[in-house]
């Protein structure tokens, strides 16, 4: 007979059938349990999780686009008014000036976090980690499309102050205030 129990064991979730098919399951986290298999569900559970915390940060992002970039300039922190331009496969991509101070801070300490916040700051977005910036017209091409505003200062993508860049592998942190709710939080 056909049966299914989720139990929790060595701090994860365990999904056991008692079918012959679960023996096909190549997960490596999948175990004979008796007469039973069981597969842990956690990463299943922890990645529908992150899908939709990013997606919780990708509209909030998109409905508030300008945030403060903070860059280290040696041992001083300094910040500025920044547009978000898109994302993309892990990258959130921006783009500035090689004549600006910004531009010399990201290529000598190439970390960053930048915040965004609702009109009425109820809610705030922290996104962290690496920078790398990319030389190609593709990829210049592409933030120019998503940041009309951009178009028009720089004209074209060849122009030769114009430069793009990606946060990577960082963090992204969804808060309130007051804190009503515990901040999401999700690895990019
Ligand atoms: C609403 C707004 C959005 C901005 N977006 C950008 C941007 O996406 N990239 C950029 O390089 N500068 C942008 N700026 C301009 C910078 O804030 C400004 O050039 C700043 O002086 C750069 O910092 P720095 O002096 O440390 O180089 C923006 C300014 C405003 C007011």
């Amino acid at each position: 007979m056909f049966q299914w129990i989720i139990r929790c064991q060595n701090r994860s979730i365990w999904l056991q059938i008692g079918i012959a098919a679960a023996a096909h399951h190549s997960s490596s986290e999948a175990m004979s349990c008796g007469g039973s298999y069981a597969c842990r569900l956690s990463p299943i559970i922890l990645e529908r999780n992150r899908v939709i915390i990013m997606e919780d940060v990708l509209n909030f992002i998109s409905q508030n686009n300008v945030g403060y970039l903070a860059t280290a300039d040696g041992s001083q922190p300094r910040v500025r008014a920044f547009g978000f331009g898109f994302y993309e496969d892990g990258k959130f991509w921006f783009c500035t000036n090689n004549s600006k101070k910004v531009y010399a801070q990201l290529k000598a300490v190439p970390y960053a976090e930048i915040m965004f916040t609702k009109p009425d700051f109820s809610q705030y977005l922290r996104l962290s980690g690496h920078v790398a910036f990319d030389e190609s017209i593709e990829a210049k091409r592409k933030v120019m499309d998503a940041m009309p505003a951009v178009a028009g200062l720089y004209q074209s993508p060849d122009n030769p102050v114009f430069e793009v860049f990606y946060l990577e592998k960082g963090v992204a942190v969804l808060e309130s205030f007051p804190p009503l709710t515990p901040p999401k939080e999700v690895k990019f």
